[in-house]
């Protein structure tokens, strides 16, 4: 297996394992979800391609597994932070769109691109980094140092 940066054209695909990163169980964490198509997948193909363009403040690393086939993936992004009286450093990392493709699972492949991706973030200057855990994706980021943050609170528009 090998992992690489992935590039502009990889965008397709990459919002084909964002819609299966969705289907992930929402709280309480029954079943997992139906995650529909439509015009969405197009847009967020679209906004991919725009962010990946941003190589300084976007990165996602890949697996492949086929010719235009991507296997397992993990996407993040820069967020610019004030210099505290802790740290300096200029970023924090937050990671979304981590899946692997069901025939491809327990191989590693989540494991190794997340790995880089934080990689690539700590070199970066990444403070922190977070991310919105599922079930299935918790042993992964546990093993990797993650742990709850509790007194965060955070505000959704509806
Ligand atoms: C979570 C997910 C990305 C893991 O992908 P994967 O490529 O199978 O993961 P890996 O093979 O790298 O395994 C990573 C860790 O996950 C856990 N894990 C993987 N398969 C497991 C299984 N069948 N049972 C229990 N734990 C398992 C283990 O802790 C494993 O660590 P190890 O390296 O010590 O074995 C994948 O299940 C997935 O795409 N799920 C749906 C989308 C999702 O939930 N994404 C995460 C959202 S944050």
């Amino acid at each position: 297996m090998s992992v690489r940066r992935a590039v502009v054209a990889d965008a397709g695909e990459l919002a084909r394992l964002r819609q299966l990163s969705l289907t992930c169980p929402a709280v309480p964490w029954t079943r997992p979800r139906e995650v529909l198509d439509g015009p969405w997948v197009e847009e967020c193909q679209e906004a991919i391609a725009t962010m990946l363009r941003d190589q300084n403040a976007v990165a996602a690393f890949v697996v492949d597994v086929g010719p235009g086939h991507i296997g397992a993936c993990a996407m993040g992004l820069l967020l610019p932070r004030l210099p505290g009286p802790s740290s300096g450093k200029p970023f924090n990392g937050d990671i979304s769109t981590v899946a692997t493709d069901l025939e491809f699972r327990g191989r590693g492949y989540a494991r190794a691109v997340v790995t880089a991706l934080m990689d690539w973030m700590v070199a970066s200057g990444c403070k922190g980094i977070s991310l919105a855990s599922s079930p299935e994706g918790e042993p992964l980021y546990a093993s990797l140092g993650f742990a709850y943050d509790d007194p965060r609170m955070s505000w959704r528009a509806r």
